[in-house]
């Protein structure tokens, strides 16, 4: 029995912000507002070694102890994403240097670079500290290894370590010069290595670097993160056991592999804003406004089903109470949305969700972002919905199986980012896109990693694949389900290459035909399309392809966007979103799968033996199954 075998909610708390006479009181008014966990410690380096080897454990454990005595459980953090001054002035090397190779500076967070060696001994020392401190206490209930991974841009660092590491790196992977040189195509522009000693990190060149390199780089750059991720979590399961292990993660982060560190830990929680994401997020003017103190419909739940695949659990660390302080602007959530937030992760499997902040700070980068409770302390808007939450508490088994899942691969976005070939084509955009629009079928989805077993499924839909490995290849093989392959797929070998057979590569074997050239379009240029007695648009890319197969639509001047081969089909441009529905409502109906069409700004999703719908627009809404029309920021249980 473990902690998260049970729905709670949290919050986060930095009891080194406040003087200690608060703290009781405020871990009482925490219980009496429903709350269970506390999240503490995270950024407390400097206040827990003041000095170099001096410890200043009474504090932090002083307040263990009176959040415990209230009856909190407690996530504790390891302090590393603010590593302090003195250890920065001590070893300059553990700061990570930009693309410019500018070394970042102190006075803010996650200015450590994942290649330090100092800083990865340094890591293991206050990891190793805290946990044999604290690794017993009963109220310890998990650890957080540092804090969001990537946040502020922070993966790849081109610093010396990274380049001695990345070499090393390099030599494990290709074994020998010459084979590095193969896959990268050296030949061109004499780019020919001699040794894996002369291989830089590809920044500051004249013109775009070769994008294998560049590939490799982003890979390692991935890999460094795991690896300084397990690091931590092999101390604190040697020093802590049986505590859970998680990490949050963050909304459109991708510059690490999430999939392969959720296998390193227990739970992938993530931090969910999902007003300040809309104003930075890949959203069109329109939503921007329609759901400016709501967040999109699809924004939160597609991370909740996103962290649910990365590890055995999943939930939120930090759940938006009130404006932030970070996006270009900072609205307020409509009243009811923050029950309405917390209702929603629970539908999709959250094990917990914690608010982020207990109170606003009065000080420093953050004050301006809200918290439950005042800067005064009074309560904020959000500290009435939260307890709404703490009453609407659900109970029961969580699994829901999913009829859909959509194939999701991070390497994928960074080859996009590496070579766009089209500034309208945004990999991020389109996957949510197709996630709407299965959303709006009434789907519940599981996103999966390419390579995942995908048998119990009946649809599977990947946006765009480019590179299709032995292992992804197989698993779509054995689906025996409909397929739906999106533009760019197979369109690359692993080392960034156009493949011999061209795209879609190892997919002809699922569907015959080969792309011959692909032009992209202007974000204003649309192609007309007829199919399922609608008239649809597509634009951003477009696949030519050489086949037998008769396109099941086409462009005005024959260009065919949609091929299927049984089971399988293949879009090779990006749909609007009536033709990605009329696609998919085909495939459903192959498929004997029932589809519930839903309006533009209700989504439902089961939890256990109840459906959930949530409305994120500005009116009432009457759907099938709900008694009443359900409210603006309201939810309902659905029969059925
Ligand atoms: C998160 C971060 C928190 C806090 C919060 C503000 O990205 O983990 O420490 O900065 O944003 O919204």
């Amino acid at each position: 029995m473990s902690f998260s075998d049970q729905p709670r909610l949290g919050v986060c708390y930095y009891p080194e912000h406040w003087p200690e006479k608060q703290w009781a009181e405020d871990a009482r008014a925490m219980v009496d507002l429903g709350l269970s966990l506390v999240r503490i410690g995270e950024f407390a380096w400097s206040e827990i070694e003041p000095d170099p080897g001096r410890y200043e454990w009474d504090w932090l454990t002083r307040a263990v102890e009176t959040l415990s005595h209230a009856g909190l459980k407690i996530i504790l953090g390891t302090p590393t994403a603010t590593p302090p001054k003195w250890l920065i002035d001590a070893y300059p090397d553990i700061l990570a240097r930009d693309r410019d190779g500018r070394a970042r500076r102190f006075g803010s967070r996650r200015h450590y670079c994942f290649s330090s060696e100092r800083y990865r001994l340094e890591t293991a020392r206050i990891v190793e500290a805290m946990a044999a401190r604290f690794g017993a206490h009963d109220a310890v209930v998990a650890w957080q290894t540092d804090n969001e991974y990537g946040c502020h841009e922070t993966i790849r660092s081109w610093s010396a370590g990274a380049e001695a590491a990345f070499r090393v790196w390099l030599e494990d992977r290709y074994q020998s010069i010459e084979a590095l040189n193969a896959a990268w195509g050296g030949v061109f522009w004499s780019q020919r290595y001699r040794s894996f000693r002369e291989v830089d990190l590809p920044n500051l060149t004249v013109t775009e670097p070769n994008p294998s390199h560049v590939m490799d780089f982003y890979r390692f750059s991935s890999d460094q993160a795991l690896s300084y991720n397990r690091l931590q979590a092999d101390i604190l399961r040697r020093l802590s056991p049986d505590r859970e292990i998680i990490h949050n993660f963050m909304g459109f982060f991708h510059e690490f592999d999430h999939f392969a560190m959720g296998a390193d830990i227990d739970i992938a929680s993530w931090d969910s804003y999902p007003l300040g994401f809309l104003d930075i997020g890949p959203y069109d003017d329109d939503d921007r406004q329609r759901y400016l103190r709501n967040g999109h419909p699809d924004f939160a739940a597609f991370h909740h089903d996103l962290y649910r695949a990365c590890s055995r659990a999943s939930a939120v660390m930090e759940q938006q109470p009130g404006p932030v302080n970070w996006a270009r602007h900072n609205p307020a959530p409509a009243p009811g949305m923050v029950r309405l937030w917390t209702e929603e992760a629970f539908a999709h499997g959250a094990a917990f969700v914690s608010y982020f902040r207990w109170r606003q700070a009065p000080f420093a980068q953050e004050q301006m972002h809200a918290g439950l409770l005042r800067r005064d302390g009074a309560p904020a808007p959000g500290y009435e919905e939260a307890r709404d939450a703490a009453d609407a508490l659900p109970g029961g088994a969580a699994k829901t199986n999913a009829p859909v899942a959509l194939i999701f691969d991070y390497e994928a976005q960074w080859l996009f980012e590496i070579q766009p070939q089209g500034a309208a084509w945004d990999y991020v955009k389109i996957v949510l896109e197709w996630y709407g629009a299965l959303r709006r079928l009434g789907f519940d989805i599981d996103i999966a990693p390419p390579g995942r077993k995908l048998s119990e499924y009946k649809l599977v839909v990947a946006p765009s694949l480019p590179f299709v490995s032995e292992a992804a290849m197989a698993a779509l093989a054995a689906a025996d389900c409909e397929i739906i392959l999106g533009p760019r797929s197979g369109s690359k070998t692993a080392s960034v290459q156009v493949p011999q057979t061209l795209a879609p590569g190892a997919l002809q074997s699922l569907i015959d035909l080969k792309v011959t050239h692909s032009e992209s379009f202007p974000p204003t240029h649309r192609e007309s399309v007829d199919f399922a007695n609608q008239q649809v648009t597509c634009g951003v890319w477009l696949d030519h392809v050489e086949t037998k197969l008769t396109p099941e639509a086409a462009t005005r001047d024959g260009a065919g966007v949609l091929f299927r081969s049984g089971s399988v089909s293949l879009l090779t441009s990006v749909p609007d979103q009536d033709f990605l529905m009329a696609v998919f409502e085909a495939a459903s109906a192959r498929a004997a799968l029932e589809v519930t069409k839903l309006p533009r700004d209700v989504r439902t999703r089961r939890r256990g033996s109840v459906r959930h719908a949530f409305n994120y627009g500005p009116e009432p809404v009457a759907i099938d199954g709900a008694a009443h029309p359900i409210p603006p920021a309201g939810t309902a249980r659905l029969e059925s």
